[in-house]
């Protein structure tokens, strides 16, 4: 069997031509939507991460208002800064790119953003109302939410499946683990205690891999037709490229393209969708506004 390849990159193109089309009829109404984005040090994957969702946020008609503080900064200095972009009337969202150096507190940092503009999802009013049924919170996390949008566009069956997730981060794993729940899959999380990781995934319909670390899942983990959405990022040494690396996700692709029904690739599956997944929090944060 070949998997099918979940094009990652083509469906968050999609939608962020609908939420184009969504921010021009804001502007068209007198709101522009705006992103506020928050970088505190040098640590260079954010610098990354965070230049990729200005560059979409202009192409998409969203202002972003980018602020930068250095690694030294204070609690303080963030907190306020937090607290000013909150008060403003032209960010409609903020987003507070983590890691945070170590001097700084996330949870105070986090617990600042006011919840009508967190589109990271990220404040726990959000994500707790997540973990109860019945309740809806402001916004969803977006890379858990993309997680679940590709299950859905790749017309994966989320109801009753057996999930497995592996990783039980506050970022992905655990959110991405209440929203399969809500969506009525099974489902197993797996982290760094778990007994025979290997067997646990063999039983996954959906094997969703959020733990960083460079293929660890083997293509003999992978249940033969099951949907595995890689989330993993991690640079490996690789002397053909020119850079001398190269990025991987936390599974053996080439292997699990031959047991799988579907794979999303790294790169190409799911970052796009964590960026797709932000713009549409921010349009929708504005539309609230307006309305
Ligand atoms: N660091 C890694 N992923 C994310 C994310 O989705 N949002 C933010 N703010 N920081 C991150």
């Amino acid at each position: 069997m070949t998997a099918s390849i979940i094009d990652g990159k083509a469906i968050a193109a999609d939608i962020r031509g609908e939420i184009a089309r969504r921010a021009a009829q804001l502007r068209d109404a007198g709101v522009t939507p705006g992103l506020a984005t928050v970088l505190v040090g040098d640590n260079p994957a954010s610098h990354k991460y965070v230049s990729m969702k200005r560059k979409a946020c202009a192409e998409a008609g969203i202002e972003s208002f980018h602020n930068e503080l250095p690694d030294s900064a204070t609690q303080e200095e963030v907190l306020a800064l937090v607290e000013r972009l909150g008060k403003d009337p032209k960010v409609h969202g903020i987003l507070v790119q983590l890691p945070l150096p170590k001097q700084i507190d996330e949870e105070t940092i986090l617990n600042a953003v006011p919840l009508s503009k967190d589109v990271d999802g990220f404040h726990p009013l959000n994500i707790g109302a997540l973990a109860m049924k019945g309740r809806e919170g402001e916004f969803i996390p977006c890379t858990p939410h993309g997680v679940i949008e590709l299950l859905s566009r790749s017309g994966t069956r989320i109801e009753g499946a057996n999930a497995v997730v592996l990783g039980r981060s506050n970022i992905v794993g655990m959110p991405v683990a209440l929203l399969l729940i809500e969506r009525n899959a099974t489902v197993t999380v797996c982290h760094s205690r778990t007994r025979d990781v290997a067997e646990v995934c063999r039983g996954a319909d959906i094997l969703v891999a959020a733990i960083g670390r460079p293929r660890f899942v083997h293509g003999d983990w992978i249940k033969p037709g099951a949907t595995v959405i890689d989330v993993g990022t991690n640079m490996i040494d690789d002397a053909s490229r020119k850079s001398g690396k190269r990025l991987v996700g936390d599974v053996d692709y080439e292997a699990a393209l031959e047991v799988a029904g579907a794979i999303t690739p790294v790169p190409g599956g799911v970052g796009p969708m964590t960026i797709a997944m932000l713009l549409q929090n921010t349009v929708r944060s504005a539309e609230r506004t307006a309305e």
